[in-house]
Formats: C-alpha cells, structure tokens, sequence
C-alpha cells in the first residue's frame, strides 16, 4: 500500500478539505471582520472533491473532514460525504460545523455515510455565545448537539477556543457538559491567524496550562485519559465523571512534530500547513483529463513543501481562518 510521507519522514493520513469559505457566524477568533458572510459558496465541485479524495486515498490517507467557512451552508455536502464513503481505504468522513443548521441536515448527512462531528461551541451563556460568534444563536446549536446525542454518535467533540476577556469565564460551565454525557469538550488555545491586531492578541492569549489550572482549581485534580499520540488534545477527565476535558495546545505545545495532515482550500489549492501561507494551485489538476492521476502528482509535490513547524507567533497573513478551514 502506497503512502504519502513528507522531508521529515511524517506520513500523511489526513485530509482537511474546506469546501466555502462563507460562513453565517462571525466568531472573533477567526473572523472578526466578518468576511465570511460576504464570501461566495465556494467553486470545488462534488466530482473535483471525489477525485481529490480518491487521489488521497491512493495515496494511503486514512481519514477526510470537510470545513469551511460552514461546510452545511453547501447543500451538496451531503453528496461529497457520500463519494467520500464509498472510496476504499477511507475509514472516516468527518465534518466540523458550528451545528446552526446541524438539527435539519443531520438525517439525510448520516443517510450519506457520516462518521463523526466536531462542533465549536465557546460558551454556555447565550449573552457571551452571541458576542463570541457575533450574532449565533445558542439554542439552534444547542438542537444541533441535541440531534447529534441522539443519533448516537458518541463521543460527541465540542471545541471552545478560549480568549482572555471573551469567553474565559465559560471554561468551567462548559467543562460540566462532560459531568453526565459522553462529551469531549476540548480547550484550544487561541492563535494568531490575521485575527487581531498583535498586541490585542497578545492580551487575549490565555495557555493551556492556565485553563487546566482553572479547571483543576474548581474540580480537583484531573485525571489523565489515554489518548492516540498523534493527536492533537491531550484527554483529562474529572474522575467519575462520563466525558472527557481535553487540551489541545497549538501554540505553547506545538504538536507539529506529529502531523499527519494536508488542507485542500475551496478555491482549489493545497495548503500543506495550516500556519504557513505556502498553497500549491491544483486547479489544472482538477479540471484534467486524468484528473485523479494529475492530483495525485500535486499530493507528492505538496507532501514535499510540508514544513518541519509552522509558525505559531503573530505575523501578518492574506487569509484569515474562515478562509482556511480548521
Ligand atoms: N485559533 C484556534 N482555533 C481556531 N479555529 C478557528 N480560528 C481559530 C483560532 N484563531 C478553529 C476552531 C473552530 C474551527 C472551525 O477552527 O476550533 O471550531
Ligand atoms: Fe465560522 Fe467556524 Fe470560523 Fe466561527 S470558527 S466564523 S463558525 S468558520
């Protein structure tokens, strides 16, 4: 079986493909100008997508998650989903969404062959949800979650990207979702990606190590969970308790040494690393005649541009993540 390993001998099993870049929130941390309500739907097609996919499942990866923007703001998402599934050697079709449409699409989603969710949701408090999002409604996403527990697909990840003066106050009602539910929620340290000017950034930049000192002060000592090493949260848990705390770390604890990923952007770019502005133009390769065969060559030229850390300090970048997918 072929496989995609990259200059510094990481083998790259997972692919991130955004599929828009639009998006019907506006969460300060990743598009505080609002760019994303503005930004058309995104032009990879459901067939361009099979063909990547395919490509990359040639090329022994393992797992596919779509992102956006908000990937259900696309209503052929379910038909990517669907090609997705059905290519051998693709094990897990996930999506990240921020669940404001989750309740409607999940039927015809699971219909399709979805494995797994992420959802972001960064508080708890309808007042500090709506001026984190700018404007979201927590009970749509609350419907979402809701659907999503019922459907059984368990455990359920939510992500909360923590900002100093923004959400900080939320870390411990958040972290009692995990009391009585099969809740992952996952802590993620704020980065820098166009978001803020650098020194609001700096000011609103709170470490994993403070949010589990938060956490441990209200809770007691967390226990460690086992988790898969190449995976970016580490797992705790409040003992006794059914779900799991988990601490993903991006800039204080790089985890870039055990990156097994590849972005494909919805305008039909790869982007070996999510921190560094480095994308490789695949368009012709999508519109070829061989189309499968021509991205698979951009896969290895990509693979070859990965780099060894990307960079995680403040620094002036074209696109904001709305863009880019997380
Ligand atoms: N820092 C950390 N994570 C981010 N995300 C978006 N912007 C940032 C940022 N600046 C992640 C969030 C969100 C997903 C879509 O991307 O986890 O849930
Ligand atoms: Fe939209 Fe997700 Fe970015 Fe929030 S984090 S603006 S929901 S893409």
């Amino acid at each position: 079986m072929a496989s995609l390993v990259d200059s510094f001998g990481r083998v790259i099993k997972d692919l991130r493909i955004s599929i828009t870049p639009r998006c019907n929130f506006k969460c300060t941390y990743c598009d505080p100008m609002g760019m994303g309500h503005k930004e058309p739907l995104g032009t990879v097609t459901v067939t361009q997508v099979a063909h990547v996919v395919e490509a990359a499942a040639g090329l022994g990866m393992e797992s596919v998650r779509f992102t956006g923007g908000e990937p259900l703001l696309r209503k052929d998402l379910t038909d990517m989903i669907y090609h997705a599934k059905k290519i051998v050697g693709i094990s897990d079709v996930a999506v990240t969404t921020n669940a404001s449409l989750l309740k409607r699409r999940l039927p015809e989603l699971l219909e399709a062959g979805l494995d797994r969710v992420n959802i972001s949701l960064d508080a708890i408090n309808a007042d500090v949800f709506k001026m984190a999002t700018a404007g979201g409604n927590i009970k749509q996403v609350w419907e979402g979650i809701e659907a999503v527990m019922e459907a059984g697909m368990h455990p359920v990840k939510l992500n909360a990207v923590v900002m100093r003066g923004v959400n900080d106050g939320e870390l411990i009602p958040l972290a009692e979702l995990t009391k009585d539910k099969p809740i992952h929620m996952r802590y993620i340290e704020y980065m820098h990606l166009n978001n803020a000017e650098a020194s609001d950034y700096q000011s609103q930049f709170m470490p994993g190590k403070e949010i589990k000192a938060k956490l441990e002060e209200a809770f007691g000592t967390l226990e460690p969970v086992e988790t898969d090493p190449s995976a970016p949260a580490r797992l705790f848990r409040v003992p006794g308790w059914q779900g799991a705390i988990g601490f993903i770390n991006p800039v204080s604890e790089p985890f870039c040494g055990a990156c097994s990923r590849m972005r494909l952007t919805s305008d039909g770019r790869l982007r070996p690393c999510l921190m560094t502005d480095r994308e490789i133009d695949i368009r012709e390769a999508l519109n070829h005649e061989s189309p499968v065969e021509a991205i698979t060559e951009m896969f290895l030229v990509a693979a070859h541009r990965k780099v060894k850390s990307g960079i995680v300090t403040p620094v002036d970048r074209p696109r904001t993540m709305v863009a880019i997918g997380g």
